[in-house]
């Protein structure tokens, strides 16, 4: 069932879990994560970048695709199809095609452009009943080589954007996308203890959830989050698996080159990274 992501989060916010936000690139992904959820009884978020969008030919194509396998599948449990780090556009071309949840990523704005933008985006998603992401504070990661520290917002900030009526907010503690460099400090427990007293029931969204060790998962969510972004760690299970496939010659056995059968090891290592996932969120039997 495609819902927006507002009754999950709210449920998962008050009941002290967190819902897993997996990013698709492809069929064989989509059907993973839905059965995954599926199969455990929870409440799922696909999220998909602007450039997994294009790569996908496009949001429509991405939107009709999830519709059509939510029904085919006979998918029950709540499923958001949700932009992740969607720009102004990215947000608008989304609404349009389809998808039942937005994130709008104003962080690079300065804070009142970020806060003009984000609530117009409020006003159009609370009038068709989409949830809407906001952020503060950019989320840091690795670009040409160079690895950010992940900036930190300001807890006042968070207070001003979580004001304008979203339905979640990412706020950057530290986190990172893709993998953690071994120097890293940890997330900032303070901070989001700080942003969270502010923000009351604000359901609190941890990006860069790849890499972040259990403990840590554990107490973010002790702390008001309730979702949580994944994406590297599905795309590295997908790769080992296929790569191990491939030097064990298998492609070469039989119809081993088939791509139902070339694909089906890495299918598997999303499952079982996503029901990994899901448990150690807590979501499992909370559809
Ligand atoms: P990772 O790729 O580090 O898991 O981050 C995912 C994410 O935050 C998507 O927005």
């Amino acid at each position: 069932m495609l819902v927006s992501a507002k009754e999950m989060l709210t449920k998962a916010k008050a009941g002290k879990y967190a819902v897993g936000q997996f990013n698709i690139n492809n069929l064989e992904w989509t059907k993973a994560i839905l059965l995954t959820a599926q199969e455990m009884n929870s409440p799922v978020i696909l999220g998909v970048s602007e450039g997994a969008g294009k790569y996908m030919c496009g949001f429509k194509t991405v939107a009709d695709m999830v519709k059509a396998m939510i029904d085919e599948l006979k998918i029950t449990v709540p499923v958001a199809l949700h932009l992740d780090h969607g720009s102004y556009e990215g947000a608008k071309k989304c609404i349009e095609a389809g998808f039942s949840s937005i994130m709008f990523d104003g962080s690079h704005y300065p804070i009142a452009e970020n806060i003009e933008k984000t609530k117009e985006l409020v006003d159009t998603c609370n009038k068709l009943g989409l949830s809407l992401e906001a952020e503060v504070g950019a989320i840091g990661g690795e670009e040409d080589g160079v690895i950010g520290g992940g900036e930190v917002a300001d807890p006042a900030e968070c207070k001003m954007i979580a004001d304008l009526g979203v339905t979640m907010l990412a706020a950057g503690i530290g986190n990172i996308h893709g993998k953690y460099p071994e120097n890293w400090t940890g997330l900032r427990f303070d901070v989001l203890a700080k942003i969270q007293e502010l923000t009351g029931t604000m359901p609190l969204v941890l990006h860069g959830g790849t890499g972040i060790p259990a403990d840590m998962i554990k107490e973010a969510i002790s702390l008001g989050v309730s979702k949580i972004n994944v994406n590297t760690e599905c795309q590295l299970a997908f790769a080992a698996a296929t790569r191990k496939y491939i030097e064990e010659g298998k492609d070469l056995q039989g119809k081993g080159f088939d791509p139902r059968k070339l694909l089906a090891p890495g299918v598997e290592a999303i499952k079982a990274t996503v029901k990994e996932k899901i448990e150690l969120f807590g979501s499992a039997n909370k559809a």
